[in-house]
């Protein structure tokens, strides 16, 4: 196991990634070195290590940032439970082979206090995940834009950034973000890990007990179905999934929709039709103390 190297500054960051690109760099001159960045919280589970994975893969120089970000919690009791595990985070970069990991501290990030000029996401941030978080999105939209800016590499280089779409609202939005204000780096999507019983991994799954578990197994059961009569160029039948889910105690759903993958628009509903394009099932249910959040791309 590689043990990456922990920075905790800016200064420190530019630093040891045009040393490590020189590095790859080096001996030849006429190929152009590759930096991922793999932006996370921390907390990391499979889902995560299957990111730094794809990173690793596909780049001379992996770097993964692991902040907490204030901005995007709209609720104070939410950020103050969010798991920090950062000794246990490192064991899991290095596994995963990532060379630099920047951890700054919240004065590091936001040194003047909570930023008061900040990104907008605009309308396609105020539905879904952002109708119940208000703010949230622009708040991760503007940690992203400090790390893209805080990570980009100085010397020349091809900069990718890596995010799963488990957080399906959250990649798209990045995308518009990278293209509406012309950000130099490549959006890198990376499949939804899931555990063996289907429940797609996240942080927030270590606060279900055994039963509420079982419950939630419900949302990847309804999404397969989805997928199953997609594949198969059958009519989705969005409201047989819905009801699968709304009669399962212990869950209670708040959406579930077929949306457009890009804009995250309802499409219209099937009309007993099969799917015309790609599409993307979304939905949202708390189950217990948790709200989860789960996707399909269709067909
Ligand atoms: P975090 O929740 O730590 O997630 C970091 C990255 O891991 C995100 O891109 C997320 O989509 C991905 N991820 C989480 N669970 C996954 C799973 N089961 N399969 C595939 N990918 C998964 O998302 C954030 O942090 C923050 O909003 C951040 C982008 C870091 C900005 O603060």
């Amino acid at each position: 196991m590689n043990t990456p190297r922990l920075v905790t500054t800016a200064a420190e960051l530019r630093a040891a990634t045009t040393e490590l690109l020189n590095k790859a760099a080096a001996g030849n001159p006429s190929r152009v070195p590759t930096l991922a960045l793999v932006p996370t919280m921390g907390a990391l589970h499979e889902g995560h290590a299957s990111l730094m994975g794809a990173a690793r893969a596909d780049n001379d120089v992996v770097t993964a940032s692991v902040f907490v970000n204030p901005l995007q919690f709209d609720d104070p009791a939410d950020l103050e439970r969010y798991p920090r595990t950062l000794d246990a985070d490192l064991e899991l970069l290095g596994r995963a082979g990532v060379d630099l990991v920047f951890a700054p501290s919240e004065e590091e990030m936001y040194p003047g206090g909570a930023p008061l000029v900040r990104v907008s996401a605009g309308a396609m941030g105020t539905r879904w995940e952002g109708a119940v978080r208000p703010g949230h999105f622009d708040g991760v939209l503007t940690v992203v834009a400090k790390l893209f800016h805080l990570a980009a590499p100085a010397v020349p280089a091809r900069f990718r950034a890596y995010f799963g779409q488990k957080d399906a609202q959250q990649v798209a939005l990045i995308r518009r973000m990278v293209a509406d204000l012309s950000f130099n780096v490549e959006v890198v999507g990376v499949p939804i890990v899931r555990a063996a019983d289907g429940l797609a991994e996240s942080s927030r799954n270590r606060f279900l007990d055994a039963g509420q578990r079982q419950a939630a197994l419900v949302l990847s059961r309804a999404l397969q179905l989805l997928k199953d009569r997609a594949a198969a160029g059958e009519p989705l039948d969005l409201p047989a999934a819905v009801e699968l889910v709304s009669a399962q105690p212990g869950v209670e759903l708040d959406y579930f929709e077929v949306v457009d993958p890009q804009t995250l628009e309802p499409l219209p509903g099937d009309a007993g039709q099969p799917l015309a394009g790609p599409a993307l099932a979304l939905l949202a249910a708390r189950v217990g103390p948790v709200r989860l959040i789960d996707n399909a791309l269709l067909p």
